[in-house]
Order: C-alpha cells, then sequence, then structure tokens
C-alpha cells in the first residue's frame, strides 16, 4: 500500500509577524510542482489567513494547531472548527502533547474535538504520546492505544480516510532525544494494527502515521524509510525554512 509521505512543521506560537512573509518565500519556491510529498506547516490562528493567501495555488498545506469542540458559542478565546474549515483551512491538529500537558486535554476532549474536526470538514491530525501521568500503571505502548481508541471513538470507517495519526513520544517532544527508527517503527506498527482491530486491515493500510519529536535532517530519512512511518511532524528544526526543505527532500 502506497501513502504519500507527509513532512509537517510545527511552529507551535514561535515565529514572530514578520518572519512569515520571508519564510514563505523561501520555501513556497522549492516547493513549485511537488508532488510526491505532501507538505504543511502548522500555525498559530494569527497567521492563517496570510498563509492560507501565501500558499493558494502552491502545493503547501496550512493546519492549524487546535479548535474547539463546539461549532460557535460563547467560549471567548477558543478557534471554532467550523470557522477553520470555512477559512480554507484543510487539517488540524488534534490533543497535541502540549495541550494535552498545558491546557488540560483529555482523552475525552480530543474525542470531542476530533468529532469536530470531522464534522466541520476538517481533517484532524490526532497527536498520540506516551505520557504515564494519567494512565496509572500501562505500559506506555498501551496508553498510545489507548489514546488511540479513545481519541476515534464514534468516528466512522468512511470518515477514517480523513484522519491522520501522529505518534510523538512526550520524553521525545523537544528534547533533542528523538526516538529511533526502530522503536518508532515499532510504535507506528502497533498502532496500524490498533487500527485494523477498529477498522479492519484494508482502511489501516491507508491511514497515514506520523513520527513526531526531535526529528532533524540528521535523522528524518531513518523514520521516512519505515514501513509503517508515512510521513514526520517537526518542531524545532522547521523553524529553520532550509532544514524544513531538506527534511521535505529526504521525504521525496
Ligand atoms: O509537533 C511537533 C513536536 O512536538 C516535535 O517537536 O521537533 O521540537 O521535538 P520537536
Amino acid at each position: 500500500q502506497k501513502r504519500r509521505p507527509f513532512v509537517l512543521a510545527n511552529w507551535k506560537i514561535n515565529m514572530e509577524p514578520r518572519e512569515v512573509g520571508p519564510y514563505l518565500e523561501k520555501v513556497l519556491p522549492a516547493l513549485a510542482d511537488e508532488h510526491q510529498v505532501e507538505v504543511g506547516i502548522a500555525a498559530q490562528d494569527l497567521y492563517l489567513s496570510q498563509m492560507l493567501a501565501a500558499a493558494k495555488g502552491n502545493p503547501l498545506t496550512i493546519v492549524g494547531e487546535n479548535a474547539h469542540w463546539e461549532d460557535a458559542g460563547a467560549f471567548t478565546g477558543e478557534t471554532s472548527p467550523k470557522a477553520l474549515a470555512q477559512m480554507g483551512v484543510e487539517y488540524v491538529l488534534i490533543g497535541h502533547f502540549e495541550r494535552r500537558k498545558f491546557f488540560n486535554e483529555t482523552d475525552e476532549t480530543v474525542n470531542l474535538k476530533t468529532l469536530a474536526a470531522l464534522r466541520n470538514g476538517l481533517k484532524p491530525i490526532v497527536d498520540l504520546d506516551e505520557d504515564l501521568s494519567a494512565y496509572g500503571n500501562l505500559v506506555p505502548e498501551k496508553v498510545v492505544l489507548a489514546q488511540l481508541k479513545a481519541a476515534l471513538d464514534g468516528v466512522m470507517a468512511d470518515e477514517m480516510d480523513q484522519v491522520t495519526i501522529a505518534y510523538e513520544p512526550t520524553w521525545a517532544i523537544g528534547s533533542g532525544e528523538a526516538a529511533s527508527a526502530d522503536q518508532a517503527q515499532e510504535a507506528a506498527a502497533l498502532i496500524r494494527q490498533s487500527l485494523a482491530n477498529l477498522y479492519g486491515r484494508d482502511l489501516a493500510e491507508k491511514i497515514r502515521i506520523l513520527y513526531g519529536g526531535s526529528v532533524t535532517p540528521a535523522n528524518g530519512q531513518n523514520f521516512l524509510c519505515q514501513p509503517d512511518i508515512d510521513g514526520i511532524l517537526v518542531g524545532k528544526a522547521a523553524l529553520n525554512p532550509e532544514k524544513f526543505l531538506a527534511l521535505v527532500d529526504e521525504a521525496r
């Protein structure tokens, strides 16, 4: 089964307003005619309009970093998934480790947000980590699978082609210590097996699973060549446009 590789930058709340334009000016020309690799940047909401306008007609996907589980209403400071979709945003990160850790997101809210994204035509990139704190004595791989199952509760088989999974072991995020390619492949294979248990093997083979956590141009290829890893979610290294492009090149 051939799955199109996905190289996704996550700027988090890095990047100053004055840096956004120059970054895109460096990246967009290098992506002209890109069709092998799907290339995306997740950015804070403030920058999305500018980025969508700049990326229009170019093979660069603009991704939201979070969306609320309600479409509209009295939720000051939140991001409406409906509005994101109407703006032309295609994907949204759901349940990133930092959202779970610093903003109290739980399996339940991650599930609600996944359903809200799908309901609004946004493709959720569901993040799984290995944070053991909320799971008593479960071993790490069981935590990942529990998160997966909870996030997808109520997601129908015919919606699953909209879903991407990202596996980011907590200890590898921003630490400079990436998982080994074997560890990441093993986790991705477990996730795919679990997807097969939930939705059948055929569907599971179509779903992309990304690895994230201290990916750099020096180690990116190790992950990208694994059979169950279909892309990378890159934080720090992707703040540098040259490094980001080097990673896109590795995925070709
Ligand atoms: O979403 C991206 C991840 O949290 C990875 O961040 O590449 O800085 O470790 P990092």
